[in-house]
């Protein structure tokens, strides 16, 4: 089984939600795939998404409030065959820390022409549902198309 990983900075704002939007789209289209997230950082470790991410998803008809934050280990996560990362920071961070650049990927690259995923941690809500937004593009691009 494919296994994907998304990175964002804590792990409670972005890559929560992708994972969630992945899980969906997984479930839905029966595909043989296994999905994760974590952050850079250990802010977040153990606690569930932020309340914004968690509404978004509610809104679109799913829930993430069974995810927990964790932080990504060079240890204990080489084994995904890709490790997405929000943005262009987090991408970076991932090459410092070690993984394979072969398995490291920015998700704007999947629809966005490689924009980066607006970190919306002191954004209102809106933020939230713009990362949204282009996150299922993406993520949809990334597993459903050929
Ligand atoms: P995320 O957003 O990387 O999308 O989870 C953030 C969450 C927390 C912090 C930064 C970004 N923080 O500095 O605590």
């Amino acid at each position: 089984m494919k296994k994907i990983i998304f990175v964002c900075l804590g792990n409670i704002c972005r890559s929560p939600l992708a994972e969630g939007i992945a899980r969906e789209i997984i479930n839905k289209n029966n595909l043989s795939i296994s999905v994760d997230s974590a952050g850079i950082g250990d802010w977040h470790i153990d606690e569930p998404p932020h309340h914004y991410s968690r509404q978004v998803a509610k809104d679109n008809g799913f829930s993430i409030d069974d995810l927990r934050g964790r932080k990504i280990s060079i240890y204990g996560d080489s084994d995904f065959d890709m490790i997405i990362a929000m943005d262009s920071s987090n991408y970076e961070d991932l090459r410092a820390l070690g993984f394979d650049k072969d398995r490291i990927f920015k998700i704007g690259d999947f629809g966005l022409n490689g924009e980066d995923i607006p970190d919306p941690y002191y954004q209102g809500k809106d933020g939230f549902i713009k990362v949204y937004n282009m996150l299922k593009i993406t993520i949809e691009n990334l597993l459903l198309k050929k």
